[in-house]
């Protein structure tokens, strides 16, 4: 039998080429809800300024936590940002206050990049087929918390993230896409989060840009 390729020696995330993504028509107006270090939402900022999501814009983040890395981020990118703090209201009082905030600012298509709050049917009615999470596992595997944590535990050779379009049942609407990353002998919780956040970087802006696809198609009729 061959000798198994060993994984150590390669890059070790699957890269495969991920589907062309043509120009969106019309343009899309994107607001990104993060509630930690905004890695994902600077991913996208950095794919509409020139990469996969060309035709679209990140036009504004909402934060739940002052400080948090997203926000700095958001500075040093010139994105608008806004706070809107769950700790002084309740989950119905969020939602409405977020609907509110995106509207205001006419987005199209709003991406959950870390956010670390449960949604309710307020968000997801206001932006219908247009809500989309990124989850650190392959779904339907793993919902919830610590996904990582999780997967390591199960002792699976396999993980990923995934995007997914957002539905009552945490962690369980329609896949939009997946990126597979083996998980290795030695990992620990910090090398397996850092090489699925390395497919992240990349799957977000690809899911965003066919699901703005598919919006455009739906509103050309
Ligand atoms: C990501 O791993 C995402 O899958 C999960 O939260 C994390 C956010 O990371 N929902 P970052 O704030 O984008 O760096």
């Amino acid at each position: 039998m061959p000798a198994l390729p060993n994984p150590s020696q390669n890059q070790l995330s699957i890269r495969w080429p991920l589907p062309p993504q043509p120009g969106l028509t019309p343009p899309l107006r994107l607001g990104v809800l993060a509630s930690g270090s905004g890695s994902n939402f600077e991913a996208l900022v950095n794919a509409c300024r020139g990469g996969v999501l060309e035709g679209a814009a990140v036009v504004q983040l909402i934060v739940n936590n002052p400080g948090c890395g997203a926000q700095q981020r958001a500075d040093r990118l010139g994105v608008p940002w806004q706070l809107v703090d769950h700790r002084q209201r309740s989950r119905l009082l969020l939602d409405q206050e977020l609907v509110s905030c995106l509207q205001d600012s006419a987005v199209d298509l709003v991406v959950m990049a870390g956010w670390m709050r449960i949604v309710t049917p307020v968000l997801i009615a206001a932006y219908a087929g247009r809500l989309v999470n990124i989850h650190p596992s392959l779904l339907p595997s793993f919902r919830g918390m610590d996904a990582v944590g999780q997967a390591l535990a199960a002792g699976v050779r396999l993980s990923g993230c995934t995007v997914h379009l957002v539905a009552e049942e945490v962690d369980a609407g329609e896949i939009l896409m997946q990126a597979a990353v083996p998980v290795l002998e030695d990992d620990d919780h910090s090398s397996l989060s850092a090489r699925i956040q390395d497919q992240e970087h990349r799957l977000l802006p690809a899911a965003v840009a066919l699901l703005g696809q598919r919006l455009g198609s739906l509103a050309q009729g």
